[in-house]
């Protein structure tokens, strides 16, 4: 036996004890990893190989095919009563309808000789089926007039109305919850403007007005407490002269200084700034005071995310060298700028719309693919360690049909939100674009979860899975458990 296929199966061994631990929801405290020095006796090599079989027995075990979509998933659930009836599958069974005279030059565009997808009618502002993905104004979700059946529930794409009857305008936001008024805040670009090409082959663009914010105590009713940080209306050499571009702003707060932090991407109507702008607030409702921008660590950075860990050292994550990868750092600790410290992760992989959130001590990641305004797959990450290395374990969407799936269910992700008082459960934010008129991008809020075994094993990891599965089911309909607001 070489040396190499030796240290395979200590390596076995370690990954059941891994396997194990995982099982229990026990996270390790250290990992466990091949060590090329390690020397082995004849009892581990014989345990290594007990394991082996054992695990195999086990991984069979667990998993069962679910004959339409062909996901695999765990049979047994040691999630949270609650969260049972959000893990229960949802087909959608859409029927393309037949072609009719001239696509729209978006669709046309895109696949010109292929037959019609359901990607393609997504694209096609008169598709006949458009009605599915972009709701009209009738069925609107209007909290302050729902009282029956329908009170808390989520219906992922429809039009999302504030307490004063209008449309929620926070694209590509994020939610702060904040414990001294024991509030949620979602921020987002408030896009309540006219969608037009500032040259030929610009994307579609709404000037900027400002960062919406939205208050909630259940996540469901939103107060619109105003545009927090505004365009500037005069100045063109401000970073947010409305001509330019501001995205994905995000917000945290500062234990250590009091101030509300908000971060955001800034970029010129080209995308050739692709720089981070930094805002400060006394108060979570604003207003905000813009600082600056500038080009983290030296390099562009487009798509981007904030994330406070547990221990209060906030971090940047943003797509870089031309989104070809991400880079994650620490902030210092106002806040206020990074610092010196980058690391580049997820390399080659061309990964936008990170959201990054923590679960038993390892960190996840969902991210999607580069393809402008139209929807792609995403893709689930986990770590260890927020520096990384960052593992790529696959698509984490679960229901409604292949090409929801392949499509993060026609949205793009920006923010997942823990909820407290249920380990391992959250909600996933995306945005479904609507490129012929970007203020009516849909919201798709869905349930997430982390449990069972990964579907994509890792390299190193002899085509075992080593890290929890993330998972997000397609829902209709679908609201929080009823539990839930009593247990915050
Ligand atoms: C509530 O749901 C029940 C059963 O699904 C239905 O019969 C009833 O009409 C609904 N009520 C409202 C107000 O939607
Ligand atoms: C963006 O690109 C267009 C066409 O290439 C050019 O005319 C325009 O000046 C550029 N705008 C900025 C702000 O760089």
């Amino acid at each position: 036996m070489s040396g190499k296929r030796f240290r395979f199966w200590l390596c076995l061994g370690d990954k059941l004890e891994e396997k194990m631990r995982m099982r229990n929801k026990y996270r390790k405290p250290t990992t466990f990893r091949c060590n090329a020095g390690s020397r082995c006796s004849l009892s581990v090599m014989v345990w290594s190989l007990v394991g082996f079989l054992l695990m195999i027995h086990f991984y069979s075990l667990s998993r069962h095919k679910d004959g339409a979509g062909g996901h695999s998933q765990l049979q047994m659930s040691h999630h949270h009563p609650l969260l049972r009836e959000l893990e229960q599958v949802e087909e959608e069974n859409i029927q393309i309808p037949p072609p009719k005279g001239k696509r729209s030059p978006r669709a046309a565009k895109r696949r010109p000789k292929r037959p019609t997808t359901l990607i393609d009618e997504f694209l096609d502002e008169s598709s006949q089926i458009r009605h599915l993905f972009f709701p009209d104004q009738k069925t609107a979700i209007d909290p302050m007039q729902e009282a029956g059946n329908d009170s808390f529930c989520y219906y992922p794409g429809r039009i999302w109305l504030d307490t004063d009857g209008n449309p929620i305008q926070a694209h590509g936001g994020g939610i702060l919850y904040d414990k001294r008024s024991r509030m949620y805040y979602w921020y987002g670009e408030y896009k309540d403007g006219p969608t037009y090409h500032a040259h030929k082959k610009a994307a579609a663009r709404v000037d900027i007005i400002g960062v919406g914010c939205y208050s909630s105590k259940d996540l469901w009713t939103w107060k619109f407490e105003g545009i927090v940080l505004a365009a500037e209306e005069t100045d063109e050499a401000h970073d947010l002269h409305k001509s330019n571009v501001l995205e994905r702003p995000k917000v945290i707060y500062n234990d250590r200084t009091g101030k509300y932090v908000m971060w955001m991407h800034v970029d010129d109507t080209n995308y050739t700034k692709a720089a981070v702008g930094v805002a400060m607030s006394d108060s979570p409702t604003g207003p905000f005071d813009y600082l600056y921008s500038k080009r983290p660590h030296g390099f562009d950075s487009r798509d981007m995310t904030l994330f406070r860990d547990e221990d209060g050292v906030a971090y940047l994550i943003y797509s870089s060298e031309d989104n070809s990868e991400l880079h994650i750092g620490p902030l210092n600790q106002d806040y206020l700028d990074v610092t010196h410290v980058m690391r580049r992760i997820l390399v080659g992989q061309h990964r936008e719309a990170p959201a990054l959130f923590k679960h038993q001590g390892t960190y996840y990641m969902i991210t999607s693919g580069c393809t402008g305004w139209a929807p792609n797959e995403a893709l689930a990450h986990a770590a260890e360690s927020i520096m990384g290395p960052w593992e790529t374990m696959g698509n984490p969407c679960i229901g409604g049909n292949k090409i929801f799936r392949l499509t993060t269910f026609f949205a793009q992700s920006t923010f997942v939100v823990p909820l407290p008082g249920i380990t391992g459960s959250f909600i996933f934010m995306a945005d479904r674009w609507n490129p012929a008129d970007l203020r009516d991008s849909r919201y798709v809020w869905l349930p997430l979860t982390v449990g069972g075994a990964a579907d994509h094993p890792l390299e190193y990891n002899f085509g075992f899975p080593l890290w929890s599965r993330v998972s997000i089911y397609w829902h209709r309909r679908w609201r929080l458990p009823y539990g839930w607001r009593e247990q915050k």
